[in-house]
């Protein structure tokens, strides 16, 4: 175990640009939005003060609006596509227009009890940006209280089959020749395919032209899918918010509001038809009917639900690794496509995380050993096949490092 935590360690160090954290050379090159709060985690385990910059340099990158965006361009890199010029973000620094799942509240929280004086100090200087980022995402995102992804990379889930059916409305006319950068690193079969390109670029582009105008993105925009990822992620997220505000002496009045109003939004998201939390197209009212790994960040958000315990007691007991991304059991099944199937550490610890708070111990156990026996067994892969553990995706990957130092926290 001292080895892997070494080489976790060194991950991390290697990644390390200057008061930010790539998630991978060559494939990521830059900062990304939940990547970093991984990091900061990670680095908690071993250097405290290098914890809170990344969080600190992250929230730099924040708009007026309160949008804390998912890639943060920092330094000029080649190899990856679409660059700064062509997101056109209004940020301070170079940025996309977009946000991604909101794990920081949550792990500047864990961050602060390792020493709890620097962690209130660190903790106040951030809340007002924490505030304002969670206030935007009531704004501009929840929607009769469930939460919208405006975009595949906003739900950090890029290429699941959450977003199939509403995606098949988006005009991909307008596109027109480009280069990727992302299959020059890794295998193109792991990667989405040119036509989940295509729809990225397009919505990119709409959001572009219109100068990230969020009225004309809600009104215009031919994607507006409520998503598990967000959604649960949010919900968290306030609640950590809430308790760091009450520690500090703050009035979390509106935050409680918050809460509540997700909370009550959980039932817009939970798919009778196949027992589950599903992502829901917000444009036409049609579930993805997708049981996903995001699906069971349920415990995650403090909400529980006895199916979703039967969904992964089946998975488990059908010999494989958990928690894939999609059901194997789902005809879209695609064990090596990134989030059509490939297990990702890091999902599996906030579902770990959950668990254990809602005092599922056994499957806690069951999520935190195969994520540990993958890891030593494959090395620090961006993700893994659920059939038999293969790696795939990017290596020397920071998330899955940070995973492997700070489950215990
Ligand atoms: C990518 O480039 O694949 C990223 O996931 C976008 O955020």
């Amino acid at each position: 175990m001292e080895a892997l935590d070494k080489q976790a360690i060194d991950i991390l160090t290697d990644n390390d640009r200057g008061g930010y954290t790539i998630p991978t050379a060559g494939l990521y090159p830059y900062q990304w939005n939940w990547d970093s709060a991984f990091a900061a985690l990670g680095f908690s385990t071993f250097d405290l003060p290098r914890a809170w910059q990344e969080i600190e340099t992250l929230l730099t990158a924040q708009w007026d609006n309160g949008m804390v965006p998912h890639i943060v361009f920092h330094q000029p890199d080649e190899g990856y596509f679409p660059g700064p010029e062509v997101w056109g973000g209004k940020g301070p620094i170079a940025s996309s227009g977009i946000s991604q799942p909101p794990l920081v509240a949550t792990f500047a929280r864990k961050i602060f009890h390792r020493d709890e004086a620097l962690g209130q100090e660190k903790l106040k200087a951030i809340y007002p940006a924490l505030v304002k980022w969670h206030r935007w995402y009531m704004e501009c995102r929840a929607e009769s209280g469930v939460v919208a992804s405006t975009h595949p990379w906003e739900s950090g889930r890029d290429n699941a089959p959450d977003w199939d059916e509403a995606s098949d409305a988006i005009d991909i006319s307008n596109v027109g020749e480009y280069q990727r950068r992302d299959t020059s690193h890794v295998d193109a079969s792991m990667r989405p395919t040119k036509l989940d390109y295509d729809r990225y670029l397009s919505l990119l582009y709409l959001g572009r032209d219109c100068g990230w105008d969020e009225k004309v993105i809600e009104q215009t925009s031919p994607f507006r899918v409520a998503d598990p990822s967000l959604h649960f992620t949010l919900l968290r997220g306030h609640r950590d918010l809430a308790e760091i505000g009450k520690l500090l002496g703050e009035d979390v009045s509106e935050i409680d509001g918050w809460i509540s109003t997700l909370e009550e939004g959980c039932k817009q998201i939970w798919n009778s038809e196949i027992s589950a939390f599903d992502s829901v197209n917000l444009r036409n009212g049609k579930f993805a009917g997708s049981l996903s790994n995001a699906s069971f960040l349920c415990w995650y958000a403090g909400i529980e639900s006895p199916e979703m315990v039967g969904h992964l007691e089946r998975i488990l007991g059908n010999g494989h690794y958990i928690v894939p991304s999609y059901d194997p059991a789902g005809e879209k099944y695609d064990a090596m496509r990134y989030w059509r199937g490939p297990v990702w550490a890091i999902m599996n610890a906030l579902i770990g995380w959950g668990l254990e708070e809602q005092g599922h111990v056994t499957l806690a156990r069951a999520v935190r050993q195969q994520t540990a026996g993958l890891i030593s067994n494959y090395g620090f892969a961006e993700y893994f096949n659920p059939d038999n553990g293969t790696p795939a995706g990017g290596g020397h990957f920071t998330w899955t490092a940070a995973v492997w130092l700070s489950w215990s926290l």
